[in-house]
């Protein structure tokens, strides 16, 4: 780590494109007294509130509020000049003594543009290489937690927006908040990748051998990043799974809709996964019948909920509700290898075990089942 850190009055934020209202009302509802700047597709800057020099735990808490923030970082302003050598010397000039660790070269969110601004916004391979040469000491590419940033958004060929921050958790470490790794060519939906993100955003920790459900398991990826993990799934869908999930030991399909699978068959899971591409009250309502499923050992839930516009994301915070009643905490985070969509994932509060079924009968844990019957 390299102190003293720079200093800045803005915040810069990026995020899927679209998503720049939910971002604006949940920062400056998190950070009173700071007032937007810049507005573009993906891009949103906001002024801090005057003498306002937030740490860089206060900044992680912050992002963590927004969930929809992909990268968020003390940014001073852009930098424009035609050609990468005028804007590394500027760069130079705009951050005389700061000594950075790494280096994230990442563009705007590449939805937002027309094909052609795409080739446009690519950082090139040239700025790159120029970047790394102006800052030797600093790795271009993902940071160590603890390492100071150097943030460097290419808008457009002729302009960046430049700032800094500590990188800590672990989307932290990642250029722009983006997952680093490419979807492996042997699996079967990107949905494998997401869930892997997931995993990786959130550090879930699962056990062998473990019982999970999936609501909406079709066509399988998630299901196949689970049964990597060692856990036993069952895949709930009325669409056929895969036959290359289909087929790897420790896999069941039930050919079902989730509110058609009878609640005393719920009870034996401790991970419930949801992906259902259905609205997030239909999501919460399946997961929230499994996971209060008399006798249920549910402790933990990744649940997905797509979100058909982004205007509903003012319902995020009464979604969030919904887990605490069940007795669970969660966290949330729109991933970057995600759609419109948010990701929760929330563990049982205190990591107890429930207390009642919905018929008021003992919580009293199962024998571990036998393998599952193939739905019929
Ligand atoms: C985005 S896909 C799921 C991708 C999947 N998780 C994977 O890993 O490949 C959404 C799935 O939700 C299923 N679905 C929609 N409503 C459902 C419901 N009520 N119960 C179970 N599955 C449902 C659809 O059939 C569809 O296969």
């Amino acid at each position: 780590m390299n102190d003293p850190e720079p200093r800045g009055e803005y915040l810069l934020v990026a995020c899927q494109a679209g998503a720049e209202d939910v971002v604006a009302a949940r920062l400056t509802q998190a950070l009173p007294g700071s007032t937007r700047g810049a507005w573009r597709r993906g891009v949103v800057t906001f002024r801090l509130p005057p003498g306002l020099d937030p740490s860089p735990a206060d900044l992680d808490r912050l992002r963590d509020s927004i969930i929809v923030a992909r990268s968020l970082f003390r940014c001073s302003g852009q930098i424009h000049w035609k050609d990468d050598a005028g804007r590394l010397e500027a760069l130079r000039e705009r951050l005389p003594q700061a000594r950075f660790d790494a280096i994230h070269l990442y563009p705007r969110d590449l939805r937002a543009l027309a094909a052609a601004d795409v080739v446009a916004d690519m950082p090139r391979r040239a700025t790159a290489a120029g970047l790394a040469a102006a800052f030797p000491e600093a790795t271009l590419g993902v940071a160590r937690p603890g390492d100071l940033v150097l943030d460097c958004l290419s808008d457009g060929d002729d302009r960046w927006w430049i700032g800094w921050h500590r990188a800590q958790a672990p989307s932290t470490c990642w250029p722009g908040g983006l997952y680093p790794r490419p979807l492996p060519g042997d699996k079967v939906s990107r949905a494998w990748l997401k869930l892997d993100e997931a995993i990786a955003t959130f550090a879930v920790e699962f056990r062998e051998g473990q019982q999970v459900c999936e609501l909406g398991a079709s066509p399988g990826g998630a299901c196949q990043r689970l049964l990597e993990s060692g856990l036993e799934v069952v895949g709930i869908d009325p669409a056929l799974v895969d036959p290359v999930v289909a087929a790897i030991p420790g896999f069941t399909q039930w050919r079902k809709r989730a509110r058609d699978v009878p609640l005393r068959d719920l009870r034996g899971f401790e991970w419930v996964v949801a992906d259902m591409n259905i609205d997030p009250t239909s999501t919460l309502e399946a997961v929230g019948r499994v996971v209060t499923a008399p006798g249920s050992r549910a402790s933990g839930i990744i649940a997905t909920l797509k979100i058909p516009d982004w205007s509903r994301a003012v319902e995020l915070d009464a979604w969030l509700g919904q887990f605490r009643t069940w007795g669970f905490t969660p966290q949330a985070r729109q991933l970057s290898t995600g759609g419109r969509e948010v990701c929760v994932v929330a563990l049982r509060t205190g990591g107890q075990r429930p207390r009642q079924g919905r018929d008021g009968s003992a919580g009293v844990r199962q024998a571990r089942p036998a393998r599952r019957r193939p739905d019929r």
